[in-house]
């Protein structure tokens, strides 16, 4: 049967991973999707750099369009990254009638209504398993696996810099900044890291998952975004003490009246799986009402994780060329005319455990003064813990733990705490899962 002919934008990390798994296995996988699949066109910003693998074969070209373009190009593979100009290509190569496979999180949590629409007209699949947790074959298990299911909730660790920076916070005592130039070594990090650090990668994917697992459509804008930035050696350790691990985790549920969408720091129980996931490993934790839970492991980034990914859909992709596009497996799970617009939930709506740790002066009716703000916004204590004061200081760290409560009641509890004489400046707030 004529081979699949691809065309790759982009060389980098993955791009170059994606050839490097094509070619060596390439006899499994042409067994696997009936035919053989090549690469016969790359561009790249700089052809004339060394890249980690062999080229042999393939024509460089240094335009994306002329890719696009290109009639003799049956998938058009797009690993570059970022918005612009990712979105014409993809769109071009869509109204070519071309497929698409990509990994670019960013452009479909942002654009992806429009793409997959553009796609549908068309009448061609454009496939991202390698969006969302690298090398975990997510999207799959969701939209295929799991779709007896109504879903419950999803929370996963979704990003493989912070989890692995927050790994060697604590395992092995990093700074935050160390750990952080050697993801991006290893090439796990975003073009720019702040987008792994501060949650923004985490909500992409979260926004792709919540879509998949309520037919909804994609509403990145509604996300609640928190990274790991603001987190403290000192806060991982007191968690540490009180049975917990801090892991930034993207939660999506179902609720009575909407849909949670958030990414924040997390304090979950030490002894759940998913709490010792660690370094650049991903893991996702999906609740369906029949199956139960689930979770899926496996490393969420990396130049042959994230292609083992891009080639599955190369195979997947492979396999449907010729079915009725009626007959595939819809982009976001759901027939396209089936989705609903429940609404996602306002973070001052969502309930949460949380774990608070106050700066209090060690003077008699403190902490009477903060049980008794806690209780008149009926948000229920689970421990508390008061630490010794170091040398030379005269306030003292208090950890409290708090039943699930509304997320306003606690921003009013932590503000009059804040307001009160015998507490020195700001409250931290880091949000508590039990995920039972
Ligand atoms: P890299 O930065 O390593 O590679 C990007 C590639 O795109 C490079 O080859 C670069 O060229 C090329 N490029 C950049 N701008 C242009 C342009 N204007 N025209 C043509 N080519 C261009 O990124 P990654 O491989 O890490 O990431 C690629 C995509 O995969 C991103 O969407 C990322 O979010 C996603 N992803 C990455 C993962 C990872 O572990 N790294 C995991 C999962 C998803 P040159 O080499 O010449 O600079
Ligand atoms: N920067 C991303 C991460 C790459 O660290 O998870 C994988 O999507």
């Amino acid at each position: 049967m004529k081979p699949i002919n691809v065309g790759l934008l982009g060389l980098g990390i993955v791009g170059s991973g994606t050839i490097d798994v094509l070619s060596r296995n390439a006899g499994e996988i042409a067994r696997r999707a009936g035919r053989e699949i090549r690469v016969v066109a790359a561009t790249a910003r700089d052809l004339t750099k060394e890249r980690s693998v062999s080229l042999e074969g393939i024509k460089l070209v240094n335009d994306a369009a002329a890719i696009v373009n290109d009639p003799d190009i049956d998938i058009v593979v797009e690993l570059v990254g970022g918005i612009e100009p990712t979105r014409q290509w993809v769109l071009a190569a869509i109204a070519n009638g071309k497929h698409v496979v990509t990994a670019n999180k960013a452009l479909l949590a942002v654009h992806g209504n429009e793409i997959f629409a553009a796609a549908q007209k068309r009448g061609v699949m454009v496939a991202f398993e390698a969006a969302v947790a690298g090398g975990v074959p997510i999207i799959k298990a969701l939209r295929e696996g799991l779709t007896a299911n109504r879903i419950e909730w999803i929370a996963g660790i979704i990003n493989g810099t912070t989890n692995f920076i927050l790994s060697e916070m604590r395992a092995k005592g990093l700074s935050f900044e160390t750990a952080l130039k050697q993801a991006q070594a290893l090439g796990y990090a975003e073009a720019d890291p702040t987008f792994d650090i501060e949650g923004v990668d985490a909500a992409h994917k979260l926004t792709l998952l919540s879509a998949i697992a309520y037919g909804i459509p994609i509403q990145f804008d509604k996300a609640y975004t928190e990274g790991i930035s603001a987190l403290t050696a000192k806060d991982i350790a007191y968690a540490e003490q009180l049975g917990y691990r801090i892991k930034l985790l993207g939660i999506t549920r179902r609720a009575e009246q909407g849909i949670e969408l958030r990414v924040h720091p997390t304090l979950i129980p030490a002894k759940r799986l998913i709490a010792n996931v660690e370094g650049v490993m991903n893991a996702i934790l999906v609740k369906g009402d029949a199956v139960g839970p689930t979770l899926y492991y496996g490393a969420g980034a990396g130049s042959a994780a994230t292609a083992s990914a891009v080639v599955a859909d190369l195979v997947d992709v492979t396999r449907m060329l010729t079915a009725d596009p009626e007959q595939r497996v819809p982009h976001l799970a759901f027939q396209a005319d089936q989705l609903h617009n429940t609404p996602i939930l306002p973070m001052g709506d969502v309930r949460t455990g949380c774990y608070l740790r106050l700066r209090a002066y060690d003077k008699p009716g403190v902490m009477a003064d903060v049980t008794r703000i806690l209780a008149d916004l009926s948000i229920s204590i689970d421990a508390m813990l008061q630490k010794e004061a170091e040398e030379g200081e005269d306030v003292v760290d208090v950890i409290i733990l708090t039943h699930a409560s509304p997320e306003a009641a606690i921003n009013t509890a932590i503000k009059r705490i804040e307001a009160l004489a015998t507490i020195a400046g700001k409250v931290v707030r880091i949000r508590l899962e039990e995920l039972s």
